[in-house]
């Protein structure tokens, strides 16, 4: 077998996909969880299966972290130490920034080439076209290990900053439970009626693709800072009609706490004067940067 002998630390549900997909591709792959019983079935599937991290780190130069925090990733890798020198580590964990700005000086203190990624997928899409990946970091270990990170999903290198992946993944992820919270709104509040929430699916789903065209249009008017431009759903007319979303909920017998607190801030920005523009300028009710503070790549 010519392939790049890989290891992964973390057989949860996604760490699980990681490995399988290396395996399907030809990869050695050693694999190493705190509970034991979970390599088990890819033990059966060929997996080579380690009695420690430190076991597993030594036998492949490519070692793939995919834990449940940062706080795992350092219980299990600080004892290690030294152990990961010359090695590449690409952590999968979700974290912060700072997280994983700290992590990457923390391996090279320890001669580990550190590549931090963020994992836009579900476990059953690992390894699909509908998979993407967001990696920054070491730019030697994307491009020598890219034929690996590529059997995950489409992989994208965003720079040098190992932070920067981890923003990218929060922002995305944000937008995602935004959506969600919306979703789980309207189900309540078809379900307060009696209305089965697969009735309503089709319509919903059709009606987010429709509006997911938006982010593109908020994008524009956010690095301008011009919110008022080209505006066909203003502000005060969206804040008049917010309150029939809470006032329903309140009819109906649902807490309103999942869409509540967007109306809060349409509310304070037509009371500061800006009714007359468009969603977008809530953005500036949320602090830190503003048009003159984007940087582009
Ligand atoms: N699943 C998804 O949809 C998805 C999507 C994108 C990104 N991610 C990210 O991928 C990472 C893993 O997610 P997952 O779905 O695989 O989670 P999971 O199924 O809950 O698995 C968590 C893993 O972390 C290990 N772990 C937790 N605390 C530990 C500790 N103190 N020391 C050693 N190991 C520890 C667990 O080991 P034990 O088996 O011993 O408990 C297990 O291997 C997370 O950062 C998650 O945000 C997940």
């Amino acid at each position: 077998m010519s392939e790049t002998p890989v290891t992964v630390l973390g057989l949860g549900d996604m760490g699980t996909a990681l490995a399988r997909a290396l395996m399907k591709a030809g990869h050695r792959t050693t694999v190493w969880n705190r509970t034991a019983a979970k390599a088990e079935a890819l033990a059966a599937e060929g997996a080579l299966t380690a009695a420690t991290a430190g076991e597993a780190v030594a036998a492949s130069p490519l070692v793939v972290v995919c834990l449940l925090d940062y706080d795992s990733v350092r219980q299990v890798l600080e004892p290690l130490g030294d152990a990961l020198s010359g090695k590449a580590v690409v952590n999968l964990t979700n974290g912060t920034p700072q997280q994983a700005r700290d992590l990457a000086a923390w391996a090279a203190g320890h001669g580990a080439h550190y590549l931090d990624g963020g994992i836009m997928a579900v476990p059953p899409m690992i390894g699909t076209p509908a998979a993407f990946l967001l990696y920054s970091g070491s730019p030697d270990v994307f491009a020598d290990h890219r034929a690996v990170l590529d059997l995950f999903g489409e992989s994208h290198h965003l720079g040098e900053d190992p932070g920067r992946a981890p923003l990218y993944d929060l922002a995305l992820l944000s937008a995602m439970y935004g959506m969600f919270s919306g979703v789980l709104h309207a189900y309540a509040l078809v379900r307060s009626d009696g209305v089965a929430a697969a009735d309503v699916a089709p319509l919903l789903g059709r009606w987010l693709t429709a509006m997911s065209g938006a982010a593109d249009g908020f994008a524009q008017q956010i690095d301008s800072g011009d919110h008022a431009t080209g505006v066909v759903s203003n502000l005060a007319m969206q804040s008049a009609g917010f309150v029939n979303f809470t006032g329903s909920a309140g009819d109906q017998g649902i807490s309103p706490e999942l869409i509540a607190p967007i109306g809060d801030l349409m509310a304070r920005r037509v009371a500061d004067g800006h009714g007359h523009e468009g969603l977008s300028g809530l953005v500036e009710l949320l602090g830190a940067g503003g048009p003159g503070a984007v940087q582009t790549r």
